[in-house]
């Protein structure tokens, strides 16, 4: 009786839980926009191969009048100009006054219609960092800079034109951040780039709750592996001889570098996804990508102990903690599960 009652309890919980992770908020009806009209969007981050790129061409596809935004216009190659609906536009999101500036030609572009899509895609990535040793002035505050102040610098300089569009015709304006699944579970070596995700994450959800009554959604993806330059972006990696590190330089160096092989998802697949996701009506998180539903699996339902057993086989910190121990306390003999972290290092 009493095991009956405990198994229909777990059920119903593992039940709630997958609920509320594989079915995030969203409402079938929407196809938000008004009768007749294209839609507009503004999306950051265009480079060629980028995510940003990806999502201008999908949404063109898709009929919107879409605003490129490059942090150098030169990066908006000139047949992409030439094309109907799109504009570019220079636009650095750590910069209030050129936010200002796009402010001003876009109201200009919409002429009292307001934007209906923001789309937050420029990022940076930072591989490598161990916090014992991160410089926080030259490299934490510029990461934060860009993936979280400039998405809320964003969301508040465009928040008029968004409450705009949504004032038309009972229609609704969306904002849409790309957080990373980084910002979910704890990961070694990229812990600003995780916090800034996390606190991005953060600010969408709160964010989402603030703006529901002027019918403007927020959608946070949760994004892992999808094609992009953001691997060869970020910074070089610079091995430091000195640091507690130093035995594993070479697999860090590794990971940072990707020379572990791990699939990605295309760029064009993600961004129609993405596509799909606004024009539904979602809202709060989705997980997009290559290998999310391992990750949601791992951060979500499996213990910590086992999260963290796994990654820091991966990522060669228990190997690291073995090369401690064996210097203070000579060899030992190998007990099973220091056999299968060896085991998880050689599979990373
Ligand atoms: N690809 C993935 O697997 C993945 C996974 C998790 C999260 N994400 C997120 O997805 C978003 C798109 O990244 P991506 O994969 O497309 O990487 P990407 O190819 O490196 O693109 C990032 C874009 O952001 C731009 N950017 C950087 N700083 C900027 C600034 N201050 N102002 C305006 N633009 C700026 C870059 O411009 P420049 O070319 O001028 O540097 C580039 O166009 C990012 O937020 C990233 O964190 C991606």
């Amino acid at each position: 009786m009493v095991s009956s009652v405990a198994i229909s309890s777990a059920l119903a919980i593992a039940a709630l839980i997958a609920w509320k992770a594989l079915v995030p908020n969203y409402k079938t009806s929407s196809k938000s926009g008004r009768d007749g009209e294209s839609k507009s969007v503004l999306i950051t981050g265009y480079s060629e191969g980028s995510i940003g790129a990806a999502l201008a061409h999908a949404f063109h596809a898709h009929g919107y009048i879409v605003f490129a935004t490059a942090r150098r216009i030169s990066n908006i190659p000139a047949r992409l100009q030439d094309l109907s609906r799109i504009h570019a536009l220079e636009l650095n999101v750590t910069d209030q006054t050129s936010i200002n500036r796009a402010v001003t030609d876009i109201t200009r572009h919409v002429d009292g219609k307001g934007l209906d899509v923001l789309v937050n895609s420029a990022g940076t990535m930072l591989s490598g960092l161990k916090l014992v040793h991160v410089d926080i002035d030259q490299v934490g505050k510029q990461c934060f800079e860009v993936n979280v102040w400039g998405p809320l610098r964003m969301m508040q300089a465009f928040s008029a034109l968004l409450v705009k569009a949504s004032e038309k015709d009972n229609g609704n304006a969306t904002v849409v951040n790309l957080g990373s699944i980084i910002g979910e579970i704890w990961f070694a070596y990229q812990p600003l780039y995780a916090a800034s995700k996390a606190a991005l994450h953060t600010i969408s959800e709160s964010m989402r709750l603030e703006l529901a009554p002027f019918r403007i959604r927020v959608l946070a993806v949760v994004v892992d592996a999808v094609q992009s330059n953001l691997q060869r972006n970020q910074p070089r990696f610079h091995a430091n001889s000195d640091s507690f590190y130093a035995p594993i330089q070479e697999k860090i160096r590794d990971f940072v570098e990707g020379v572990v092989p791990h699939s990605e998802t295309p760029t064009e697949d993600f961004a129609e996804q993405v596509v799909r996701d606004v024009e539904m009506g979602k809202e709060g998180k989705v997980w997009r990508g290559q290998g999310v539903w391992l990750i949601w699996f791992l951060g979500t339902i499996m213990p910590t102990r086992v999260s963290d057993w796994v990654f820091s086989a991966m990522k060669g910190l228990s190997g690291l903690r073995r090369v401690r121990e064996a210097s203070g306390s000579g060899t030992r003999k190998a007990g099973w599960s220091e056999k299968l972290e060896k085991w998880l290092e050689v599979l990373a």
